[in-house]
């Protein structure tokens, strides 16, 4: 009956039928798709995007595991690239990121630009068109693969996605339904049963990319990003081929990004404490601690050791730690 409900188109419905399925973390259901768990209500912008989007060479394309720092590197991507259109001295007080939340600025095409619409209207991006997606690499569509767009991967350590996830998808639950339990959720997400999971296998996929193409995926940890924000902004100036000149450097342009895109700056600003997306997502639940290691004040030793064995065992012989 739940298919009935949503909005899906018939060709959605029918392969969602065919399709392992269980219950989600918030009112829909998950769907395994590819190797991955995709939510009922976004698995038509999942086949929209893969069969319609089309990527130029001058593309960058953001990639995220849910709740790993969309947001803030939404808000660095977009203010990085278009350093000199709103950057200079005199154009401060119009930085768009003052007046929209970073999801509106960078759009997501499977959640935002193709959630209901096979042919969203591109024609205002100007190049270098920016978007993010949370889809798996082998999910992603052929354009993407056979252009020269830019990957730009962000994940997380695993126990501080998870309590990031739970956090949101519990806030995003209406009331009558109740809160998800920390044990229940833990267990689907260590199964891999997670919106675009399961986690470790999404990771790989971008780490592996990331090495055998190292010039058109960049591999970046929120930890690092917290532990030394300019040498990784440098280092994703240089990847994209927009690096800081001396100058720049010199007169405080790295830092200048770094402070507009805080958790702190950005979560106090209007748009992001009283706005809503599109979609409907109040912006505020995108901002909740911004911190490493809240795993800490949550996790049971046992989930800690369940969680760490999982990852290790995932990610043996791979060199990648998180
Ligand atoms: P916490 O729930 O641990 O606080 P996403 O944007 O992928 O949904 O991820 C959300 C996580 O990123 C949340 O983590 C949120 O607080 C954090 N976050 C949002 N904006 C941030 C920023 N500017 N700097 C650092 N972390 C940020």
């Amino acid at each position: 009956k739940y298919l009935q409900d949503e909005n899906l188109t018939d060709e959605c419905r029918e392969l969602l039928r065919s399709l392992p399925s269980e219950k989600g973390w918030l009112s829909t259901f998950l769907h395994l798709f590819q190797g991955f768990w995709y939510g009922t209500r976004h698995m038509n912008g999942v086949l929209y995007t893969q069969l319609q989007f089309k990527a130029q060479d001058s593309d960058v394309l953001l990639v995220t595991t849910p709740k790993s720092g969309t947001t803030w590197l939404k808000a660095i991507l977009f203010a990085l690239l278009n350093r000199s259109r709103y950057l200079e001295p005199h154009k401060k007080l119009d930085h768009p990121l003052l007046q929209k939340n970073p999801h509106d600025l960078v759009p997501s095409l499977e959640l935002g630009l193709y959630v209901e619409d096979p042919n969203p209207d591109l024609s205002s991006f100007t190049s270098p068109r920016l978007f993010a997606t949370h889809l798996s690499h082998v999910s992603l569509p052929d354009s993407v693969k056979d252009s020269k767009c830019k990957l730009v991967y962000l994940c997380r350590n695993p126990k501080d996605t998870f309590v990031s996830l739970w956090h949101f998808t519990n806030k995003l639950r209406l009331k009558e339904m109740g809160t998800n339990t920390l044990e229940e959720t833990f267990d689907k997400f260590c199964r891999g049963v997670s919106s675009n999971g399961p986690y470790w296998d999404h990771v790989l996929g971008y780490y592996k990319a990331s090495l055998e193409m190292p010039h058109k995926v960049l591999f970046l940890k929120y930890e690092e990003m917290t532990e030394k924000p300019s040498e990784q902004l440098k280092r994703l100036a240089g990847f994209l081929g927009c690096p800081f000149s001396e100058d720049e450097e010199a007169n405080g342009g790295v830092d200048e990004i770094l402070r507009l895109c805080s958790f702190d700056n950005l979560s106090k600003l209007e748009v992001n404490r009283s706005g809503k997306l599109p979609t409907g997502e109040e912006n505020r639940l995108f901002f909740r601690k911004g911190e490493v290691g809240d795993w800490v004040n949550y996790l049971t030793p046992e989930m800690i050791e369940r969680l760490d064995r999982i990852t290790k065992e995932k990610f043996r012989g791979s060199g990648l730690k998180l």
